[in-house]
C-alpha cells in the first residue's frame, strides 16, 4: 500500500483523482489523500461532506484476481477499517454492507468502485482492471460540521473525547487493509472476523434496493458476502442495498413496495 502517494490540501474527490491515476497506469497501492474534498461522493452518487479534520482517502487496487471475487472487496475492506478503528480506541461495528458505526452512529463510509462500476455481482465475469477503494473517516470533526442529521453520525473525536493523530490513523488503515485484502482468497477467515465485528446480523432490518423495500431479519452472510434476510415470504439473498436497522415497533412486515421507486 502507498506505493505512490498524493496528498492534497483540497480536491474535488479523491475517488475521481484515484480513478485518473488508475487510468494513467499507476500501480496497486496508489494512495490519494485530501484534507478537504469539495465534491466528496458517497454511495448512489450522494454528497459526502468532507471538511478539514476528516481522513478522506482513496486507494487504487489492482487485486490480481478474477472479477468473480470483486464482491468480496467491500466486506474485506470493512474488516480492515474496523480493526484500524479498534487500534485507535474506537469500538467500531460493521453495518452491512459498507458502513462503520460507533455507538449506533455512522463514523466511516466505504466506497468500492471497479473499472466496471460499483463492486457488485454485476461486474462478475468481466475482467477486473482496478478497484478504487474510498474510505471516508469522520475523524477530528464535530458531527454538526458534516451537514447531515446530527443524531445519525459521529466522529472519532466525539467518541474518544480527544483528537486522533491522522497519520497514525492512516498507518493503521493501510496496514489493516493490506492484511485483510491479502487474505481475500481465504474469504472464510475474513467472514469469521466480519461476523465478530458486525452489528447487522440478528437485527430486524429494512432494505431498499432497485426501487423495492424489504423487511426481515438479517440472519447471516453467504460464502461470498451477500446478506441473507429471513422474510415472511422466505429467505432473500442481497448483494447490495440501503440498510436501516429497525427498532421495536418500526417494522411493517415483509415485502413492502416491490417494483416502486
Ligand atoms: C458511503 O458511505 O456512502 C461511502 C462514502 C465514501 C466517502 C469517501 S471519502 C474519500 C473518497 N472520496 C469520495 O469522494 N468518496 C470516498
Amino acid at each position: 500500500m502507498a506505493s505512490v502517494v498524493e496528498v492534497h490540501e483540497e480536491l474535488g474527490s479523491t475517488q475521481e483523482r484515484a480513478r485518473e491515476l488508475a487510468h494513467a497506469g499507476k500501480p496497486h497501492g496508489t494512495l490519494v489523500v485530501a484534507e478537504i474534498q469539495t465534491g466528496g461522493r458517497g454511495r448512489l452518487g450522494r454528497h459526502w461532506g468532507s471538511p478539514k479534520g476528516g481522513l478522506w482517502m482513496s486507494l487504487v487496487l489492482r487485486p490480481g484476481f478474477d472479477a468473480s471475487l470483486a464482491p468480496r472487496i467491500t466486506q474485506t475492506a470493512a474488516v480492515g477499517v474496523a480493526k484500524a478503528l479498534w487500534e485507535v480506541g474506537v469500538d467500531a461495528r460493521i453495518k452491512w454492507p459498507n458502513d462503520l458505526l460507533a455507538g449506533g452512529k455512522k463514523i466511516c463510509g466505504i466506497l468500492a468502485e471497479s473499472s466496471a462500476g460499483y463492486v457488485t455481482q454485476a461486474v462478475m465475469g468481466k475482467p477486473l482492471d482496478y478497484v478504487i477503494l474510498g474510505v471516508g473517516m469522520n475523524a477530528n470533526l464535530d458531527p454538526s460540521g458534516l451537514g447531515v442529521h446530527n443524531r445519525e453520525v459521529t466522529t472519532i473525536r466525539s467518541e474518544l473525547g480527544h483528537e486522533v493523530d491522522l497519520l497514525e490513523l492512516l498507518r493503521a488503515l493501510l496496514s489493516n487493509l493490506d492484511a485483510e485484502l491479502g487474505r481475500i482468497q481465504d474469504f472464510r477467515a475474513v467472514l469469521e472476523d466480519w461476523r465478530n465485528l458486525n452489528c447487522t446480523l440478528g437485527e430486524k432490518v429494512r432494505i431498499r434496493r432497485f426501487g423495492e423495500t424489504i423487511e426481515g431479519r438479517a440472519v447471516d452472510l453467504t460464502a461470498e458476502g451477500a446478506l441473507l434476510l429471513s422474510t415472511p415470504q422466505g429467505t432473500v439473498e442481497l448483494f447490495e442495498g440501503e440498510v436501516e436497522h429497525l427498532k421495536k415497533g418500526d417494522e411493517t412486515g415483509g415485502l413492502l413496495e416491490s417494483g416502486r421507486t
